[in-house]
């Protein structure tokens, strides 16, 4: 197959809020999808941005008290550590707000209106007279007009998905203010797409069968129900795009929130594709508009199943009826609900993908869980916190990493010798997977892993190497661990677009390169030398799990402590007299892992009069030896017995008197000898081992 050209995307994030897990999911499936076209050597543009106009945006942001650029400017500044912390890849991230979208959507308007498919009509819209503004749809609620659900929103339904206008709801209110809204009139601007060559057109493009069965049904029915023409402005005030040749008419947010692909292609083009530097492959020397006027770039979206109607009808129709190419995949993804309910944020279900991070959980861990659950229809996916444990310590531990831990053992030097190359199917497992990721079965394609992983397993039990060895056949030993250690190379390479930093840590123990489709099922080959190999991934303790459910604390319930006069400050002197250290990042502080120690001894140092040398206990089965400098404040005896905190993953220092392996937390004055230290110790209840965060 020639080399494939993709422009593939996410649906866009409104900036009114944090990543929620269903965003983080909705990337993490497209990532994988990426990373398997760059392991066949495609030539990928992976985009997103922020969806930022929008009446809700405008509204949240002067409930802040801020200016909407503001606000979504400081939404904007928050993305990066989700994505980078579960290893999501965009090439760029921009936002709808910017002059490229700005110049997009006036250009493909002025087409569309060139075209004979924009019509100005006086229509009659709600107005909340409390507020004295026109109601965005989102704004008015009531029962809906075709299935006669009660509390639905304006512009669609929930419950059967249909798409009307707010004047069709019965029994109308305003939810900013509750009052009736009264109906004013307005010139506003049509998207003729009840025109006959638009519905030949659409109906053409959502039944020639690139669309998932289940989504080209549903789209099937909306034409049943009859096309209507598409309302595409808003009257000021308004945080969107101008309406060319229209004083105080804006582009409604979903005219110009698809467009935002484009617009993030383009800049990402502009920048000269500055963040494939890392994939050199995938760059082109093409223009943005040679590039998207390419016949042989596809592009693809991956959305959830809640904005279907805007990807399979206006936006096919936009782009077609601008002389431009259509979309080519509409991937439409489910809901992602915990423990079978619905996500809600007010409810506090759900699972802070920060919070999720900031307690150590390893990313790729949600990536194999969430992997492992999709498929390519529109199916919800649960995440069920057992379950969770169970996948990631069972599979990912407990069949593929631990092959690799327990062959090398017995390949002496780690150097590979000949095996039977024909006693497991490394191509046909290669062939299977890398189809199911194509087609997006990622479920199936990590069962075909699994079920590979059982039979190298089974060959490793059966053979019992360290049985083998103690009967002086070591040399058989190395050539069944050698076969299994080339299956573990063929697994990493098919675990690679999910498990990404597992997979380059793979790839440095078994020495072998950067693993892509190709070379996955190329031997290492006799005389092979791995490296050494170090534990690669550690197992999911339930206990985080059940912290990362915990509720946060409950704010404003009952009245605030007093608070205490502040300290320093007021004088001008920097509180403890040190200045506040630069800002860290959440990613930063959780490098440092801080733990309960038991403090089992302590004594004195010879020849150091500041040192105390404490021998402490942190469940490892195993005491540590660190020195402090608290000889001033304690004695020795004082010490023995208690806890307090230490840092766990400082690097051992060689010093005079021996070696310490960590260090003791204790406060001071940046001038010690001004208010002496004190070691910290913790609440009772914590118990050595715990980390502290
Ligand atoms: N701004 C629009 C999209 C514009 S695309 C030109 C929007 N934003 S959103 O923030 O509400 O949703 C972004 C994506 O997240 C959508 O694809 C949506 O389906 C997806 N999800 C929102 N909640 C979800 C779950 N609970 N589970 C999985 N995906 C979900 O819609
Ligand atoms: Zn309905």
């Amino acid at each position: 197959m020639p080399q494939r050209k993709l422009f593939v995307t996410t649906a866009l994030p409104y900036a009114n809020g944090k990543f929620h897990i269903g965003h983080i999911m909705e990337y993490i499936q497209a990532d994988i999808w990426v990373r398997h076209q760059r392991m066949q050597g495609s030539m990928v543009h992976f985009v997103g941005a922020d969806d930022a106009h929008g009446a809700p945006i405008m509204i949240a942001a002067e409930k802040a008290g801020k200016t909407p650029e503001q606000f979504v400017a400081e939404i904007a500044a928050g993305r990066k550590q989700y994505l980078d912390g579960f290893h999501i890849r965009f090439d760029n991230w921009h936002s709808t707000h910017s002059p490229e979208n700005t110049q997009l959507a006036q250009e493909i308007y002025r087409h569309l209106k060139a075209s004979g498919l924009i019509t100005s009509r006086t229509i009659e819209q709600f107005y909340d007279p409390v507020k004295g503004m026109f109601l965005p749809d989102r704004y008015i609620k009531g029962e809906c007009p075709t299935c006669h659900a009660k509390d639905q929103y304006g512009d669609s339904c929930e419950v059967c998905s249909s798409v009307y206008s707010p004047t069709q709801l019965i029994e109308p209110y305003s939810t900013l203010t509750g009052a009736r809204p009264e109906l004013r009139t307005s010139e506003h601007y049509f998207f003729q797409l009840s025109r006959p060559e638009v519905v030949e057109f659409l109906k053409a493009w959502t039944q020639d069968g690139k669309l998932q069965s289940e989504v080209a049904k549903k789209a099937g029915e909306w034409f049943e129900a009859g096309m209507a023409d598409w309302d595409i402005s808003r009257d000021a005030p308004y945080f969107g795009i101008e309406v060319p040749d229209a004083p105080g008419k804006y582009f409604y947010v979903w005219l110009d929130a698809p467009i935002g692909y484009l617009a993030s292609l383009k800049n990402h083009f502009d920048k000269g594709q500055a963040k494939n530097h890392w994939h050199p492959a995938s760059r082109t020397d093409a223009s943005f508009e040679q590039y998207v006027a390419d016949p042989a770039v596809e592009q693809v979206h991956f959305i959830g199943k809640d904005i279907v109607y805007f990807h399979t009808l206006f936006w096919p129709a936009m782009l077609k009826f601008s002389d431009r190419k259509t979309p080519d995949q509409v991937n439409v993804h489910g809901f992602i609900t915990v423990s079978g309910e619905k996500m809600s944020k007010s409810r506090g279900t759900g699972i802070d993908p920060l919070k999720y991070l900031s307690l150590g959980m390893n990313p790729e861990w949600l990536r194999y869980y969430i992997a492992a659950k999709l498929n390519s229809r529109v199916e919800d996916v649960d995440f069920n916190p057992d379950d969770f444990v169970a996948r990631v310590n069972a599979d990912l531990i407990g069949k593929y990493v631990n092959i690799a831990s327990r062959a090398v053992k017995f390949v002496p030097g780690g150097k590979l010798v000949a095996g039977d190359a024909s006693a497991l199917n490394h191509a046909g497992l290669v062939a299977t997977v890398k189809e199911l990721y194509e087609t997006r079965e990622f479920g199936k394609a990590l069962r075909e892993v699994m079920a590979f992983a059982d039979q190298v397993n089974t060959r490793f039990d059966t053979a019992a190497p360290w049985k083998l060895l103690k009967e002086g056949k070591g040399e058989e030993a190395a050539r069944v661990c050698s076969e299994c250690l080339e299956a573990f190379k063929v697994m990493t390479a098919c675990l690679k677009p999910v498990l990404p930093e597992l997979a380059l840590e793979a790839e440095k123990f078994l020495n072998c390169g950067t693993l892509d489709w190709d070379n996955a099922v190329k031997a290492l080959g006799a005389g092979h030398q791995v490296g050494e190999y170090k534990h690669l991934m550690q197992r999911v303790d339930m206990k985080q799990v059940d912290a990362l459910f915990e509720p946060p604390a409950e704010a404003g319930a009952g009245a605030p402590p007093p608070q205490p006069a502040p300290s320093g400050g007021a004088s001008g002197q920097p509180p403890g007299g040190e200045e506040i250290a630069p800002e860290i990042t959440i990613d930063d502080f959780t490098k440092v892992d801080l733990r309960i120690a038991k403090i089992v001894n302590c004594e004195s140092v010879e020849g150091a009069k500041k040192l105390l040398r404490l021998t402490l206990d942190i469940g490892e089965g195993k005491t540590r030896n660190v020195f402090a400098g608290i000889a001033s404040a304690y004695k020795p005896e004082e010490l023995v017995g208690k806890l307090t905190v230490m840092v766990a993953n400082l690097a051992p220092r060689k010093m005079k008197f021996g070696v310490s392996e960590g260090m003791v937390l204790a406060a001071s004055n940046a001038d010690d000898k001004a208010g002496g230290i004190y070691v910290l110790n913790p609440w009772p209840g914590a118990e050595p081992g715990m980390r502290v965060r």
